[in-house]
């Protein structure tokens, strides 16, 4: 049974395509077939992290309008067999995409993907709301600051009650919080708020702790889901989220200052 996963937040900026591209990439590396749908029209990011910017000819929009087919709106990834991506719209308005056009091609999506990933735009707007009204389960992407945190509770209100699960009485949908941009030295100054913090604020189930990381930026400059960066922190903790979406057991890591080296104390600064 195909699965519609939202990607969503409160706040802009905390992570939620970086996590799209690299949650639909380690599904697809898994062996689900897997589409990552842009809902930011206007934006328009997720291309250019999963480096396919030159290769967006139609759009989710185009589509929606039926000026164009998912054949040929759909971009099949270059490395990874069973990974699409389909694009927002750089252009149109934000009242572009209309709710039965959503439900429209998500339905047909559906028939042919095991994984339908929807990077939310950021907010609580039109967009967001019909990224996330027909999912199955919904990523909470979260920073461990206080506004995110709250930003958060309020999206987890959302996704409980004006879903259409929500109104249809059906199973509620499945919440994972996914913390992002975790700086354990920060935390243990007291600057940022510890895993225990928000677990405990939000009360869901954590999906994972990704580290703040270089290997992001890198990543994203180079076109790159940082999932596929496997030496880097942020990249298996991302492939650690997989695997428990997938319902495996995985320890969390990256959740403590590192201790330094023998040879780090010895001569490395501070
Ligand atoms: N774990 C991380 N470590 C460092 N930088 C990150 C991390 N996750 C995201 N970023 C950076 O934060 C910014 C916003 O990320 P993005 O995924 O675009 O967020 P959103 O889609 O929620 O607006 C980007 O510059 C991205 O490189
Ligand atoms: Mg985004």
């Amino acid at each position: 049974m195909a699965k519609i996963l939202v990607v969503t937040s409160g706040k802009g900026g905390v992570g939620k395509t970086t996590t799209s591209a690299a949650i639909g990439t380690g599904l697809a590396l898994r062996g689900h077939k897997t589409v990552i749908v842009d809902f930011d029209v206007g934006l328009r990011n997720l291309d250019l992290i999963m480096g396919c910017e030159r290769r967006v000819v139609y759009d989710f929009v185009n589509v929606v309008n039926g000026e164009a087919n998912l054949q040929q709106a759909l971009i099949k990834d270059k490395k990874i067999e069973g990974l699409y991506v389909l694009a927002a719209s750089q252009t149109r308005d934000k009242e572009a995409l209309t709710k039965e056009g959503v439900e429209k091609v998500l339905m047909e999506l559906k028939e042919s993907f095991e994984y339908i990933v929807c990077d939310s735009p950021a907010g609580i707007e039109t967009g967001a709301h019909l990224a996330m009204y027909f999912a199955d389960e919904a990523i909470v992407v979260t920073n461990p600051e206080v506004s995110s945190v709250r930003d958060s509770d309020r999206m987890l209100g959302l996704l409980a009650s004006k879903s259409r699960r929500a109104e249809r009485n059906e199973d509620p949908i499945k919440e994972h919080l996914l913390l992002t941009r975790y700086n354990p030295e920060r935390v243990s100054k007291g600057e940022m708020l510890g895993v225990e913090d928000v677990k405990e604020i939000l009360a869901v189930t954590l999906l994972g702790v990704i580290p703040e990381s270089q290997a992001v930026l890198k990543a994203s400059n180079q076109g790159v889901p940082v999932i596929l960066d496997d030496q880097s922190d942020a990249g298996q903790a991302y492939s650690d989220a997989v695997d428990r979406l997938l319902g495996k057991d995985r320890e969390h890591r990256f959740l403590d200052v590192q201790k330094k080296g023998f040879f780090e104390r010895l001569f490395g600064g501070n």
